[in-house]
């Protein structure tokens, strides 16, 4: 099993905004045979991003057919649609939810309320934006999610920064003695994975490649290895 630097497995979610529509049944079913550790909810109000995505309605439906995954929430809207969803997606009771430090005036105030509610809290970041920004945070957020592609569709190619902005986090969680998680999400395939300067991080978010997969169980096996 690939260890991460911290010393325990990497969980691997699937994101659910290239679910093939006509079998969404069929690929959630073969995910969780495949012991997926989590879905992956993308959350856009057409606003902060220039896509829709899913509502409370359809993330409710989907933990209700798959109660044993759990579910990590990822906001990518406005402040203002954040505040107006926010209580429709906590009672669904995600494991995890992030939101942008782009989006959000007060992370921290996100971040207690994410805690009070009992979900493990996330500041994402977006590829263009200054790790500095997270650097008031890294001590009360529990993850923080390095975005590898814009927000805002699946299926783009993976920015190669990325591993030089997840070893940053690294290596300052390192120094300072910090305890927040890494994860990792947009375009991932499976040579990121498995080549040399690999993604050594907590958490990874894989989408329409998972989707694409004939076979998940085999695909999840040979990212396991
Ligand atoms: C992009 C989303 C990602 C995306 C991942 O804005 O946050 O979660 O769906 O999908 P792939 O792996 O296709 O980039
Ligand atoms: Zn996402």
């Amino acid at each position: 099993m690939k260890k991460n630097p911290k010393g325990y497995h990497m969980e691997i979610g699937a994101s659910l905004l290239s679910l093939p529509l006509f079998t969404v049944t069929e690929k959630l079913t073969a995910l969780k045979e495949a012991s997926i550790d989590y879905f992956h909810i993308d959350v856009m109000d057409g606003n902060f991003v220039p896509n829709l995505a899913f509502n409370a309605s359809w993330t409710n439906q989907i933990h209700d057919a798959f109660s044993t995954i759990p579910l990590d929430v990822h906001f990518m809207t406005t402040e203002r649609a954040l505040t107006e969803i926010y209580r429709s997606f906590s009672s669904i009771h995600p494991k995890w939810m992030s939101f942008h430090v782009e989006s959000v005036s007060d992370p921290e105030e996100w971040i207690q309320k994410c805690k009070q509610d009992g979900i493990i809290p996330g500041l994402a970041i977006s590829p263009g934006t200054s790790l500095t920004k997270l650097v008031p945070f890294l001590s009360s957020v529990e993850f923080v999610l390095i975005m590898s592609v814009e927000p805002g569709f699946g299926g783009q190619t993976f920015i190669e920064n990325t591993y030089n902005r997840i070893h940053q986090m690294q290596t300052y969680r390192q120094e300072k003695n910090l305890n927040y998680s890494i994860q990792v999400d947009g375009g991932i395939q499976l040579p990121h994975i498995t080549a040399p300067a690999n993604l050594e991080t907590d958490m990874i978010v894989i989408g329409s490649y998972l989707m694409n997969q004939e076979d998940p169980v085999q695909f999840l096996n040979s990212f396991r290895k």
